[in-house]
């Protein structure tokens, strides 16, 4: 019962009613009954602020038009009943006492970790069928998309003194306490907080936001995602391995985080002539520059009609990445490099790195050519034919029904 439902909501929508109903359905096949709601959390794509979340920095995201949906009833037997789209002939039930860090682990352990986060709220349990389209993997926060998701579906049934901002703690807390990703806020935020034609403007260390109007369409522009087929994964290595970097150099420096260095000239200490201060600075380099390349995009976009402006910004933004930060991968360099050549606007590598997807600003009219080059480069590399989509700034986590 539970695997012929979610057979049938996987067929990938951007219409939000067939999407809602494809849910509903999907929900009553497998849990016999239907839910008391459907929600839907987006992906997101950030033009620039990368690794400066946990630096307490600067980012700018926007929320992509694919999302996760979350079918969701509260049950009175205790436990939580997990299925999803994406895995069907899997369902994972555990008691709400029972859940722990790693347990359930998997795709599961997103809502379920949320469930967690709110177990006092919902110590009857919960009913939970998710379908998405966000693709996973590629650097687009498919799980933020996945947990924020479930985080509003509870907060409107079950906590409703919470604010959405409050969710993003819920959905972080989910990711690093009991998935063990050891995120920032970025994705959770966009997912929860990004608006339509508009890029978030958010300080996470204050947690204060604008939405900064980002109408491509009508500059004649377009925000290409060029996954490169490359995978990465958080929840072990190189991230993990960036973000004490960062915890170093700032304590080196004796300041609370890297945002707090005013400039690249105060980076200085850290150039001890050691292996190890060589590589502090590099990593603080990027955070500093990253996030003055952060308020120089936003200036632009509020200053200028012309976004293909922020352009070489984000192209400064990619050789950063690459050369101080060194997360990004021969894939990724090529498609910057390519997209540049073939005459876009400015490109970059986006997300925690280490592979997934490169996002290119170009004008409308140069779109195909731009894909056509980035192909044509892949294949005479032999590399995995890439994946390229046009985005727009798109709606953040709302209810669907
Ligand atoms: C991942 C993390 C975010 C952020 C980005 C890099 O997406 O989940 O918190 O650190 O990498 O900007």
């Amino acid at each position: 019962m539970a695997d012929r439902g979610a057979e049938r909501a996987r067929s990938r929508t951007d219409d939000p009613v067939t999407a809602a109903d494809a849910a509903r359905e999907a929900f009553a096949e497998a849990f016999g009954g239907p839910p008391e709601g459907v929600w839907a959390a987006p992906g997101r794509v950030n033009v620039i602020g990368e690794h400066t979340d946990y630096n307490d920095g600067f980012v700018l995201p926007v929320a992509l038009p694919h999302t996760t949906r979350a079918a969701v009833a509260r049950r009175d037997d205790g436990l939580v009943a997990l299925v999803s789209a994406q895995h069907p002939g899997e369902r994972v039930e555990v008691s709400v006492v029972e859940l722990a860090p790693g347990r359930p682990g998997g795709w599961a352990g997103y809502p379920a970790g949320v469930v967690h986060a709110l177990r006092e709220r919902v110590p009857g349990g919960v009913s939970v069928l998710v379908d998405g389209d966000v693709p996973a993997g590629m650097g687009l926060s498919s799980s933020a998309a996945l947990s924020c998701s479930v985080a509003l579906a509870l907060r409107d049934l079950a906590a409703p003194d919470l604010a959405v901002a409050d969710l993003v703690d819920v959905a972080r807390r989910a990711e690093n306490d009991f998935v063990g990703a050891p995120t920032g806020i970025l994705d959770q935020s966009a997912s929860l907080l990004c608006t339509p034609g508009h890029a978030l403007f958010l300080d996470t260390r204050d947690r204060s936001t604008e939405q900064v109007p980002l109408d491509l369409r009508a500059a004649g522009l377009e925000l290409l995602v060029v996954d490169t087929g490359t995978t990465h994964d958080h929840a072990t290595g190189g991230y993990g391995d960036r973000r004490r970097e960062c915890e170093q150099a700032a304590e080196r420096l004796g300041v609370r985080a890297l945002r707090d260095v005013p400039d690249v000239a105060a980076l200085a200490p850290l150039d001890d002539g050691t292996p190890e201060g060589t590589v502090l600075l590099k990593r603080a380099r990027h955070i500093v520059t990253e996030n003055a390349r952060v308020l120089e995009v936003v200036r632009i976009l509020r200053e200028t009609p012309d976004p293909a402006a922020i352009g070489p910004v984000l192209t400064a933004g990619h050789a950063s990445l690459r050369d101080d930060f060194e997360i990004s991968t021969v894939e990724l360099d090529t498609a910057v490099a390519t997209a540049r050549e073939a005459g876009a606007a400015g490109a970059r590598m986006v997300g925690g790195g280490f592979g997934g997807s490169a996002v290119v600003l170009v004008d409308a009219g140069r779109t195909d050519d731009v894909a056509r080059a980035i192909d044509d480069r892949f294949a005479q590399q032999g590399f995995p034919p890439p994946r390229a989509f046009a985005v727009v700034p798109s709606t953040g986590a709302r209810r669907l029904a």
